[in-house]
């Protein structure tokens, strides 16, 4: 097992991505922070299936998009797991509007989920380790829209870019400290995110024309490469992305 004793935060982890990465972990070896943002329900289900798994789990409730949360949320799964060796900032949402219509509450949110969530829950996680002299491993759950323009969603892009680019700095701001900073950059993966189009035939039919691998991500296709960069066997990788799209980035056709 990958994570043998190893103890994880894995945000916005109740579905989705997040789930799949906090149960790949648990069968990994790893003890999980479950944070949800709305649905406790779901969120207590994946922690009874990493208990199943012999993993401890523990649950926090926390909108990353607070600071003040993303605090409370390190310091709950501290408290209860003990230090926290991996983070993964995977919670995150978009909202579809063209650039001329987004209003500035929806841009703050959009903002405030993806990139200001990150940034802070990175922040408390990092404080801890400098304070105990402990290396750790940061994952963030980026997108191909950090690379690939997205029409309607000039907010998610512009977050997912800058998360791009704050995987970078923390890597080489925070490699002498043992610490290392990778992301995930997810092509078009059928979850809750993107189930108006992945369950409309014919945008599905013109999004699998673009993947070359010819069929949507699952979960579990991100969640491989999660286990990966949180483990060992990437100790000496830091400051890159890795796209996992079936090949869709750089699809190109006339
Ligand atoms: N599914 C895809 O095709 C795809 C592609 C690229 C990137 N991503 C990214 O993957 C990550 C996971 O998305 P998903 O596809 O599993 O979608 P999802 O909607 O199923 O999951 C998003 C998770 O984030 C949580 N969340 C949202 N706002 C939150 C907040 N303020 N505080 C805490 N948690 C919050 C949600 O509750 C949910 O658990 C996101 O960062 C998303 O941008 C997904």
């Amino acid at each position: 097992m990958r994570l043998n004793g190893k103890t994880a935060l894995v945000t916005g982890s109740s579905r989705g991505i997040g789930r799949e990465i906090a149960l790949r972990f648990a069968r990994e070896g790893a003890d999980v922070a479950v944070n949800y943002y709305g649905s406790a329900d779901a969120a207590e289900e994946v922690a009874g299936a990493i208990r199943a798994e012999g993993r401890r789990a523990v649950v926090v409730q926390a909108d990353v998009g607070r600071t003040a949360d993303c605090e409370r949320l390190v310091a709950e799964a501290w408290q209860a797991l003990g230090p926290l060796d991996i983070l993964v900032n995977n919670a995150g949402m978009e909202i579809k509007a063209p650039f001329v219509e987004v209003t500035e509450a929806d841009f703050d949110r959009v903002i405030d989920t993806n990139l200001k969530g990150t940034f802070f829950t990175a922040q408390a996680v990092v404080r801890r380790w400098i304070a105990g002299d402990r290396g750790g491993r940061i994952v963030n759950i980026s997108s191909v829209h950090e690379e690939l323009s997205f029409p309607g969603h000039a907010t998610y892009c512009a977050a997912k870019g800058a998360i791009r680019m704050l995987t970078r700095d923390l890597a080489v701001e925070l490699g002498e400290r043992g610490i290392t900073v990778n992301a995930i950059a997810p092509g078009a993966i059928a979850t809750d995110i993107n189930r108006d189009v992945t369950e409309d035939p014919r945008a599905r039919a013109g999004l699998l024309a673009r993947i070359p691998l010819k069929r949507l991500g699952r979960p579990a296709d991100v969640a491989g490469i999660a286990a990966f960069l949180a483990s060992d066997d990437a100790a000496y990788v830091t400051g890159s992305t890795y796209f996992v799209d079936g090949g869709m980035t750089w699809f190109h056709e006339e």
